[in-house]
């Protein structure tokens, strides 16, 4: 089994940014935990803080992952071109997001993502991505 990760704008900067709303880990020391808990699945990591390259790294994995991870950040709520690049795909997507987007600002509401995504993961703070795993696994 391989998933896939793929980390939207400002998450680089996790344990560092608003710790309140998204925690006070780094996506690296997540990463570690994850890798510990599942051994038998590879991840494959991606960040970037620029949508072309979001989109670049959706067409890279999206025809040979089992599953792909995604938290398309500030990015779900603008993109027409991400939502455009996982319709293209095969491998099934599960939108992930730390923080519940549907209990902060109107325009968080929104997504591009959810409506081409298997599933969505949401509001569950960092674990949100070892969920998104479990469900990968039914
Ligand atoms: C986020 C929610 C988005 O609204 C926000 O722009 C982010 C992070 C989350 O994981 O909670 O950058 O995707």
């Amino acid at each position: 089994m391989n998933i896939a990760i793929i980390n939207g704008p400002n998450l680089n900067l996790l344990g560092k940014r608003e710790p309140n709303i998204y925690g006070s880990l780094t996506f690296d020391e997540y990463l570690i935990s994850l890798k510990k808990e599942f051994k038998d699945i590879k991840f494959e990591y991606f960040q970037s803080n620029i949508e072309g390259k979001i989109i670049d790294q959706i067409h890279k994995v999206g025809f040979t992952s089992n599953f792909i991870l995604i938290n398309a950040a500030a990015y779900t709520h603008t993109s027409v071109a991400i939502g455009d690049a996982i319709k293209s795909i095969t491998s099934p997507v599960i939108e992930i997001h730390i923080s519940n987007t549907f209990s902060r600002e109107d325009f968080r509401h929104k997504s591009y993502i959810s409506p081409v995504a298997k599933g969505l993961i949401i509001g569950f703070g960092i674990d949100s991505y070892r969920l998104g795993v479990l469900s990968c696994l039914k």
